[in-house]
């Protein structure tokens, strides 16, 4: 029992279920709260007929910023305060792997933003393609860096260097460049920069914030997301081998079973810490809005685990009405704010 709740009564915490949320195309579109997200978010305060609050946690593909950045962004969005401890972006779980490379790549975002935030995950040598580009401009004949950029990129002569690991943390702000790149490294000798294997099966591994081909944003069709970056890349570095050539590609973010399992880790934490519940939990509802990522994923870790996953499907986003579904969710709805009410309904 934790306050009057708006509709007479006490409110209580409920303690058997919780919500996680994606956030392009279910909360947000094209940086604009969606309304009906607004609504949906009163009522899991406890602003519903039951008096019930419901414990939640963000897990969105996207990033570029770091978490409290992020955060930040998504309470203003979302008029209320959003914290680190419940949210889960593409390249959160990256963070795990900052001790077993020394040197990487850092593709993707505004500016510096994804050095800054490779280093805050405790990266120790963290390379862009504006440092690259720096030492040497030939390498993208097309690609003129900004006075900015010119003055952030790092000067370093690369000779000794060797680049471990490519992490692609956001969308690219200059495809041509940075798959130029990419590229490079994959056909490189063991990631040296400037070097040409013969067998192309040594370049350092890429790692994916997620793969998402498409996603949902102001425009009203979907847009280009980081899968078609990683198509690109594949079919590039392909036909440039003749198909002979071994690039070793990891994606992080959702469908990745292992990625709602860091969220029900989270998830656990936050029920802790936030609503002082231990114990375990019966049904965690999973909103989405794009079949291949959010349900694909719901649906899997469903299988995977002894929780119950329920996938709910919204319509605000990559997913239209009158289309067919390439992953079937529990329950389709109109808007987030139907899913909240359908579960809570579910669960009283
Ligand atoms: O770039 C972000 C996008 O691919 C998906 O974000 O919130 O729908 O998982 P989200
Ligand atoms: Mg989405």
């Amino acid at each position: 029992q934790i306050a009057k709740g708006s509709h007479g009564g006490d409110k209580h915490v409920a303690d058997s279920f919780v919500y996680a949320f994606d956030i392009d195309g279910v909360l947000v579109r094209g940086g604009k709260p969606i309304p009906e997200a607004i609504e949906a978010m009163r009522v899991l305060d406890g602003d519903n007929e039951y008096n019930i609050v419901v414990p939640h946690i963000f897990l969105t593909n996207g990033g570029g910023k770091t978490e409290e950045e992020r955060c930040r962004d998504l309470s203003r969005q979302l008029g209320r305060e959003i914290k680190t401890g419940q949210f889960i972006c593409g390249h959160t779980p990256m963070r795990e792997m900052a001790e077993r490379y020394k040197t990487v790549l850092v593709v993707g975002g505004e500016g510096e933003k994804c050095r800054h935030v490779a280093e805050g995950y405790g990266f120790k040598d963290v390379v862009t393609p504006g440092d690259i580009i720096k030492h040497n401009e030939a390498v993208a004949p097309f690609r003129k860096l900004t006075a900015e950029e010119y003055a952030n990129s790092r000067r370093r002569s690369f000779s000794r260097d060797v680049i471990d690991a490519i992490f692609v943390f956001a969308d690219s702000r200059d495809w041509a460049s940075d798959i130029q790149i990419m590229v490079d490294l994959a056909m490189s000798q063991g990631g040296r920069i400037g070097t040409l294997s013969t067998t192309f099966d040594e370049g350092p591994p890429i790692y994916f914030s997620h793969n998402d081909v498409v996603w949902s944003a102001a425009h009203e069709q979907v847009r280009l997301g980081m899968g078609a970056l990683r198509r690109m890349f594949e079919v590039i570095f392909s036909d440039l081998t003749g198909g002979k050539g071994k690039a070793r590609i990891h994606a992080f973010g959702k469908p990745q079973v292992s990625t709602f399992e860091f969220a029900s880790r989270l998830m656990s934490d936050w029920r802790t810490t936030e609503h002082g519940l231990v114990g375990s939990l019966k049904t965690v509802y999973f909103v989405g809005d794009t079949p291949e990522s959010d349900i694909r994923g719901t649906n899997a870790v469903n299988e995977a685990s002894d929780d119950d996953w329920y996938s709910i499907l919204v319509k605000t986003g990559v997913y239209q009405e009158g289309n067919t579904p390439t992953y079937e969710p529990r329950v389709t709805v109109d808007t987030v704010l139907d899913a909240v009410k359908h579960g809570i309904k579910r669960e009283m």
